[in-house]
């Protein structure tokens, strides 16, 4: 059977992420993790002084960009890929509320776009992707045979990552990640360069109130739909 690309994006914390996981697992395909890339950018920014307190030196952070190693290890015990920044595992750093205070900065700058949106063109080659993130469907792979857009209001999304966060024992409170949802959503959808927007053949999930294998099921009936007429 042939393979296809599927993109998914939508706004932060729409769980994504975990629908794009449990396809890619089904159908024997790779998943990406675009956000990864782009917070794992916002670290090295953090962790080098081009990004602290209030201040953030753009040039600066382009001017480094061919010094970062960004790639993904699949790891056998978990079943998924973790990400790398220049040969350290990073997986758990990048998801820290500090890290999503300035992701969608970092992510604004083009060429900062440029660079990461060519190495996920590179991994969705072959095909056989599930790739999550704000501009797959729209630029990254328009061609892509099925297209999601998810969404569900604000205070869902924000007590999901709350909650996550909590697991994570990070010390946040509610109305801290609900801004932080609410300041990357506009950031997301009013930038420049490749803002979140739903792209034409897309086809829009609200998941406010469907559960994780309701709303599992519903993308991989589409998707199996798809794949059959190939
Ligand atoms: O997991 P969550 O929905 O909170 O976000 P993420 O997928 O980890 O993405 C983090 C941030 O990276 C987003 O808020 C965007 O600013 C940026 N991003 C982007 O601009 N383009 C993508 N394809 C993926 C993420």
């Amino acid at each position: 059977m042939k393979k296809i690309t599927i993109a998914i994006d939508g706004f932060s914390s729409t769980g994504k992420s975990t629908v794009a996981k449990q396809l890619a697992k089904a159908l024997g395909y790779v998943y990406v993790d675009s956000g990864a890339m782009y917070r794992a950018v916002t670290l090295y920014a953090m962790q080098n002084g081009i990004i602290s307190n209030d201040h953030f030196d753009v040039e600066k952070l382009i001017a480094d960009l061919d010094r970062l190693k960004i790639n993904f290890k699949y790891n056998n015990a978990i079943g998924f890929a973790e990400m790398y920044l220049n040969g350290v595992n990073v997986e758990h750093d990048i998801r820290t509320l500090e890290v999503s205070q300035w992701v969608s900065q970092v992510a604004e700058i083009s060429e900062v776009r440029r660079m990461l949106v060519f190495q996920q063109q590179q991994m969705g080659k072959e095909k056989g992707v599930v790739m999550d993130g704000r501009d797959i469907g729209t630029v990254v792979f328009p061609e892509a045979e099925l297209k999601f857009f998810m969404t569900a209001s604000a205070e869902t999304r924000a007590k999901r990552r709350f909650k996550e966060l909590l697991e994570r024992n990070e010390n946040v409170s509610y109305e801290e990640v609900l801004k932080n949802v609410e300041s990357r959503d506009l950031i997301d959808s009013t930038r420049e360069d490749s803002p979140l927007k739903k792209a034409k053949d897309a086809i829009e999930i609200d998941n406010s109130s469907l559960s994780l294998e309701a709303q599992f099921e519903k993308l991989y009936a589409f998707a199996r739909e798809v794949i059959e007429k190939k």
